[in-house]
């Protein structure tokens, strides 16, 4: 009956899985990929980071222990500012770790005490093939047809360090068959730079997403459209104060990015923070109807599916 709604509707909706389901088990594990291939995602999400033997790390940070037991396996390894690099580990190596829930390493405490039970069970850190490898075959075993997001994580780090990860991801990204735009791969970074290195002088033909997060950034939209697709906004850059009425306030940078038709895959809805919504709905009914965005990065892609289904 809205018409704005039905409008926005015309085009799917897409939910990427953040780190996989990591609402409900540790961040990109292979456990929390297979719970969020089996609620439906659209997409799962990789994070990229290189070890030292140069295999792509599906993880977030550049350092390892916010997520992991390094400091117990390898406590001699540490660099002067603390902090244990994945770059300074091999592939062999980094497979003597355990993954938990992400947690702060100076007080032990999980960054979200409500989710899955810190230091239990059994999760490893594995590589973008092996990843890609487990996605392919759940699509195959399923019938299912879900695509990969993988992020280049800090490219100017790893170019210090002597290497150019967007050159060894896409390299593996060619080999399984992901090329295109039409090859249900998104590939998105935060750094400017390195996306026009990946259109122009490597050549992807595949859909770029330029992350952002902020203020400035709205402003080069224009600019993002000569070599991306979609933008990946933090939700706060659409989504502003509640006026006197009640009502959330919505920046143009919907509006903006898809008059230069860029679409918009906005981070990072999380059931279990709700930044002064009500309830995880609401939040997902201002942002993917009210304001109009195309895609969720979501830690609980069933909520978000549900959501798009019946709405
Ligand atoms: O990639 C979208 C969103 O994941 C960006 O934030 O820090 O979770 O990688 P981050
Ligand atoms: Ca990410």
């Amino acid at each position: 009956s809205n018409p704005n709604k039905i409008a926005a509707m015309k085009s799917k909706k897409i939910v990427i899985a953040h780190r996989g389901a990591s609402g409900y088990l540790p961040e990109h594990t292979l456990a929390s990929k297979a719970m969020a291939f089996a609620m439906d995602a659209d997409y799962l999400e990789q994070d990229i980071v290189l070890s030292k033997d140069t295999v792509p790390i599906v993880i977030h940070d550049i350092h390892l222990e916010t997520v992991t037991n390094v400091k117990d396996v390898y406590p001699n390894r540490k660099r002067a500012d603390g902090k244990y690099y994945v770059i300074d580990f091999t592939f062999d190596e980094l497979q003597k770790l355990d993954v938990y829930e992400r947690f702060n390493p100076e007080t032990n405490e999980a960054v979200f005490p409500e989710r899955f039970p810190l230091k239990k069970s059994k999760f490893k850190l594995h590589s973008l093939q092996d990843e890609i490898e487990f996605i392919q075959g759940l699509n195959k075993s399923t019938g299912k047809n879900i695509g990969i997001y993988p992020e280049i994580k800090e490219p100017k780090f790893h170019k210090n360090e002597g290497l150019d990860i967007s050159k060894i991801v896409l390299e593996i990204l060619s080999n399984y068959g992901y090329k295109t735009k039409n090859d249900n791969c998104i590939l998105q970074c935060f750094d400017s730079d390195e996306l026009k290195w990946i259109r122009f002088d490597l050549k992807s033909e595949l859909f770029l997403v330029q992350l952002i997060e902020f203020e400035d950034e709205e402003n080069k939209l224009e600019e993002f459209a000569t070599y991306a697709d979609g933008i990946g906004p933090w939700y706060k850059q659409i989504i502003k104060e509640k006026d006197t009425n009640g009502v959330w306030q919505i920046s143009n940078l919907v509006k903006n990015a898809h008059k230069n038709n860029l679409k918009v895959h906005a981070y990072t809805f999380r059931a279990d923070k709700l930044d002064g919504f009500t309830t995880f709905n609401e939040l997902l009914q201002v942002a993917l109807f009210d304001a109009n965005i195309d895609g969720v990065f979501t830690d609980f892609p069933d909520k978000a599916v549900k959501f798009i289904n019946k709405n």
